[in-house]
């Protein structure tokens, strides 16, 4: 099928990296190429997440859109792939029924035959299985397009916290074999990559085999940093549960892994962490922040914090911003409680008003930013080593590259040095970004 695609993405990085397959696999298979607008595709996918209700609703608004479009030109194929395809699977086709195809996170490599079968068949395809590892198998060679990639080191999740829909819609914690996540960085590193970001739902999850010996992620680490031209490894999500006295030592040991950590933690009250079946204590994340610190003095702390979960009261509130306070990130997502269908937490009884939760959220996010623009303020000054990504999203006369703590620092520099690492001194804080002047590229 050739013609056009465009892919829409919802939610987080583990979907902008399906999404870059999805793309790669519609390409090589498929013969299609990319679309600027749905206006001009033949075919349109939404990646969706279903993480929050908000997510859904959005997925769902846009394919009230879609549907016109698809009325103007019934030929358009439109397909859902994503977290919410893998929760409401043929539902959605009962819903909207202007869509040709639903696939989940698990099956996007036959994503072509669906069509194709849709195409043939005349009846919408719904494929929305757990093949596992097969995923990984059918995928097209990975395609640097600049300095840094994503790479998938395992998939799903098996913690089952009660609130949290992903270890139904994307399946049960799956590592990637040691030699095809080394291979996968080691070629991309062939096209110029030198930054990589590992990941999955909880990446420290990972294990493995090396040299027909049991491993696990620590050490996985230690094999990635040897990859000749890898500068830099950044990880994401990692969680509280494993993170072990090894995982921390890499944090002393390997230069290449950057200072910045995101570390969700949900709240400071153990009655609450423990109805969200988190598996640890405040005291037993407290240890791990204060040992990572000690590893890397340096370290920028982020995290997710979930506001109103069902029995919160006013003091468990107040331990989250303590532990907050105490700790200080510098960089946190914050969200309201959303009860997600199927989910245990979804039964249980919230007497907490949609005004209070509200006002949690607000007071939280209060901190969350005082932190955050405080940590930034204490860069300017500095010199920072920041990879260079392009231009800048504002100016195209600018260029915007990323410090190791994960700021983005917009500049005036050449466009040459786009994908090299240059040294700025940061210079201002501007709301989410810094500025900086060039003081020595490589
Ligand atoms: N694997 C990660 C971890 O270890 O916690 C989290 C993955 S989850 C997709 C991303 C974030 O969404 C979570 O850390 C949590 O803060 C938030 N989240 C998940 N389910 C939620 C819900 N039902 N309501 C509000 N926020 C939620
Ligand atoms: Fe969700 Fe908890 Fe896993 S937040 S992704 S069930 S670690």
């Amino acid at each position: 099928m050739a013609g056009k695609f465009f892919i829409r993405t919802f939610g987080c990085q583990m979907n902008e990296y399906d999404s870059a397959k999805i793309a790669g696999l519609l390409a090589e298979r498929s013969g299609m190429t990319g679309a600027d607008t749905p206006q001009d595709a033949d075919l349109v996918v939404l990646n969706t997440c279903s993480v929050r209700e908000k997510a859904q609703h959005k997925v769902f608004s846009d394919l009230g859109l879609l549907k016109r479009l698809k009325q103007q030109r019934p030929e358009l194929m439109i397909a859902v792939g994503g977290c919410l395809a893998s929760q409401e699977g043929g539902a959605i086709v009962t819903r909207a029924p202007h869509v040709d195809v639903v696939f989940g996170p698990q099956t996007l490599h036959r994503l072509p035959e669906l069509l194709e079968r849709r195409r043939a068949g005349g009846r919408p395809q719904v494929d929305v299985s757990f093949p596992e590892i097969e995923k990984f198998d059918r995928l097209p060679e990975p395609k640097a397009s600049g300095a840094s990639a994503l790479v998938s080191i395992m998939e799903g999740c098996s913690k089952y916290c009660s609130f949290c829909v992903v270890p139904y819609t994307r399946g049960r914690e799956v590592s990637r074999p040691f030699d095809e996540v080394i291979a996968e960085i080691a070629a991309l590193a062939g096209q110029g990559v030198k930054e990589v970001t590992l990941l999955g739902q909880n990446v420290n999850a990972w294990r493995g085999e090396i040299d027909r010996e049991p491993a696990d992620y620590a050490e996985l680490l230690r094999y990635v940093a040897e990859v000749e031209g890898i500068e830099r490894i950044r990880y994401t999500t990692s969680h509280p549960r494993e993170f072990t006295q090894r995982l921390i030592d890499a944090h002393a040991d390997l230069p290449a892994l950057c200072s910045q950590v995101h570390l969700p933690v949900q709240s400071g009250s153990d009655r609450v962490l423990a109805a969200m079946k988190r598996g640890y204590s405040a005291l037993e994340y407290r240890s791990i922040i204060r040992r990572l610190r000690r590893a890397r003095p340096e370290l920028s702390l982020h995290s997710d914090f979930i506001v109103g979960f069902p029995g919160e009261n006013a003091a468990d509130f107040e331990a989250t911003l303590a532990l907050a306070a105490e700790l200080g990130f510098d960089g946190s997502y914050a969200f309201i409680y959303s009860p997600r269908p199927g989910t245990p937490a979804a039964e249980l009884p919230d007497n907490t008003t949609a005004a209070e939760k509200l006002e949690r959220l607000q007071r939280l996010n209060r901190l969350l930013e005082a932190q955050a623009l405080a940590a930034s303020q204490a860069m300017v000054g500095t010199v920072q080593r920041v990879l260079v990504e392009g231009p800048s999203a504002r100016r195209r006369d600018e260029l915007a590259g990323r410090t190791a703590n994960n700021r983005v620092v917009n500049f005036r520099g050449h466009a040459a040095l786009a994908n090299r690492f240059v040294e700025l001194r940061i210079t201002g804080v501007r709301s989410h970004t810094l500025r900086g002047e060039i003081e020595r590229a490589d």
